[in-house]
């Protein structure tokens, strides 16, 4: 039985910086929260809270811990707050929120409105309205764009996991509207690499297993794509939820993806548990048929999560 893992499945560079960093703050010993859940991964929240990290939903809770931002990001005034209480911050928001940020912040200092293309309840849109100076206008879809009255001039941004066609749809809406836009293209591809490979793979599978939290908005939409191409396909945030019986040819190829919040651990448990279904060695590196070096990318990101 072939097992074919996605290319790039599992953390993104944003997350696994972000998780990295939280699992060394667990082992200092030093009273720490974070603000929100860390990533959407009820594993890894579990993990991390048993260890003295525990998520605190206002920046009120945190009381005199030391604050962690997740790579979402958060407003300058959250900041100010914490500030002001006197918590020390560790601020990991991901390189390209900030760099989101930076063109809000710069874009609207001279009153200049931000158009801001994203769901308007998403924590990193939350985050990122508070940098501008002027108005925000949330715009989520091209619908909204179109109503949206005749602008001078604006400054159009968008979230940073929004897809890309979406982006181009309401780009064409708010191109009319605008006469000087300033339009720039804050998307992070790492999600729409995920979904276009997940989708490839997923038409060659017999079967598909995507692993990751039932919570995560980019895991569901893996779920999603898969299902659309190949029916059999399950979303499993565990090796131990896989049903005995869904490998049952030695001559199905089974295709596993993960979305950009589970952990790699949990992973190559589920690449190992397939090894078990079939009584085979259990070495999953002998038993998976790589389309890059991703199994010894795993080994080296294992060693970054887990140092020791
Ligand atoms: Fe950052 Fe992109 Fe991940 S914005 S948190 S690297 S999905």
């Amino acid at each position: 039985m072939p097992v074919e893992v996605a290319a790039h499945a599992g953390f993104c560079m944003g997350v696994s910086r972000a998780v990295e960093k939280a699992e060394a703050m667990a082992k200092d010993g030093i009273p720490s929260c974070t603000l929100g859940e860390l990533i959407h991964n009820p594993q890894v929240i579990r993990d991390l809270a048993e260890r003295g990290l525990e998520p605190i939903r206002e920046p009120e809770e945190a009381g005199s811990r030391r604050v962690l931002i997740r790579s979402h990001g958060v407003s300058p005034q959250v900041l100010e707050k914490l500030r002001e209480a006197g918590n020390e911050i560790l601020d990991l928001t991901c390189p390209f929120v900030d760099k989101l940020h930076r063109i809000v912040e710069e874009g609207s200092r001279d009153g200049t409105p931000v158009i801001l293309v994203g769901e308007r309840d998403h924590p990193e849109v939350r985050g990122t309205a508070g940098w501008a100076h002027g108005e925000v206008m949330f715009v989520a879809g091209p619908g909204e764009a179109e109503r949206l009255p005749e602008i001078e001039k604006a400054v159009v941004v968008c979230q940073t996991t929004f897809p890309h066609s979406r982006w181009e749809a309401i780009l064409e809406v708010l191109q009319r509207k605008i006469r000087q836009p300033d339009c720039r293209c804050t998307i992070c591809n790492a999600t729409e690499i995920r979904q276009k490979e997940a989708r490839e793979l997923a038409a060659r599978a017999d079967a598909m297993i995507v692993v990751g939290g039932r919570n995560s908005a980019n895991t569901q939409k893996l779920y999603a794509i898969c299902k659309n191409v190949c029916p059999r396909t399950i979303l499993v945030e565990s090796a131990a939820e896989i049903p005995p019986a869904f490998a049952n040819k030695d001559s199905e190829m089974i295709g596993i993806t993960a979305g950009a919040s589970t952990p790699t651990d949990s992973l190559k448990e589920v690449v190992t548990r397939m090894s078990e279904l079939e009584n085979k060695d259990l070495n999953p590196t002998a038993e998976v048929d790589t389309n890059n070096d991703f199994m010894a990318e795993v080994e080296s990101t294992l060693v970054r999560i887990r140092p020791g």
